[in-house]
């Protein structure tokens, strides 16, 4: 059953391994919400049941990829991007989505335009109409995870520029701001970027 394939035993597993305070009830919430059967997307990258958890995990992978990489051309920057923020920050920047995607079965037209009944994914925002990732940083802190300011930051602002034309100015500015000052920002929206756009795309 996809509830208990071996990536949610990876996720798990990286999850503990930061060693953060609060880690199993951070869990036990995403049990709660039903993180763990959630699709990535109702119509794009990974819309199945089980596809949230491997996104996520694509996201830590690539982003481990890429720290191994930059760190050989900036050294310095080590520092500012530790293994434990790049698994809490991949792993869990989309867990405001556990909870919006509601099973349904329509009706669609097959090859020789038949109609025959298929499963998908209708958006639903009513459980906790918050946003994206602001709504994601609430449901950790809330789960007791105490979050650093870079990690808060990154899972924050990890659309990018995907969700500014929302935003007043202030939240622009501040966007652009946390770019400047959060690396491990920059490189979860590229790995977040990577992973919906060439590794799972169709
Ligand atoms: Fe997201
Ligand atoms: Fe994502």
């Amino acid at each position: 059953m996809a509830t208990e394939n071996k990536y949610k035993s990876e996720f798990i597993e990286i999850l503990k391994d930061t060693g953060r305070e609060n880690i199993d009830y951070v869990i036990e919430d995403l049990e709660d919400l039903g993180f763990f059967e959630a699709p990535a997307s109702s119509k794009n990258h990974f819309n199945f049941e089980g596809g949230l958890v491997e996104h996520s995990l694509n996201v830590y992978k690539i982003a481990i990829m890429l720290k191994e990489q930059i760190i050989k051309l900036r050294p310095d920057i080590v520092n500012r991007i530790p293994d434990d923020s790049i698994a809490i920050a991949a792993l869990l920047h989309d867990v405001c989505k556990a909870d919006i995607y509601k099973k349904v079965v329509k009706k669609v037209k097959n090859e020789i335009g038949v109609w025959e009944p298929q499963e998908s994914y209708n958006i639903d925002y009513s459980n906790f109409p918050l946003g994206h990732g602001e709504k994601s940083v609430i449901i950790l802190l809330r789960s007791g995870l105490d979050l650093s300011d870079d990690e808060i930051i990154a899972i924050r602002w990890h659309m990018g520029g995907w969700d500014l034309p929302f935003q007043s100015s202030e939240m622009i500015a501040s966007n652009k701001k946390a770019k400047d000052v959060c690396p491990l920002l920059t490189l979860i929206h590229t790995a977040d970027t990577l992973a919906a756009g060439i590794l799972e795309g169709k």
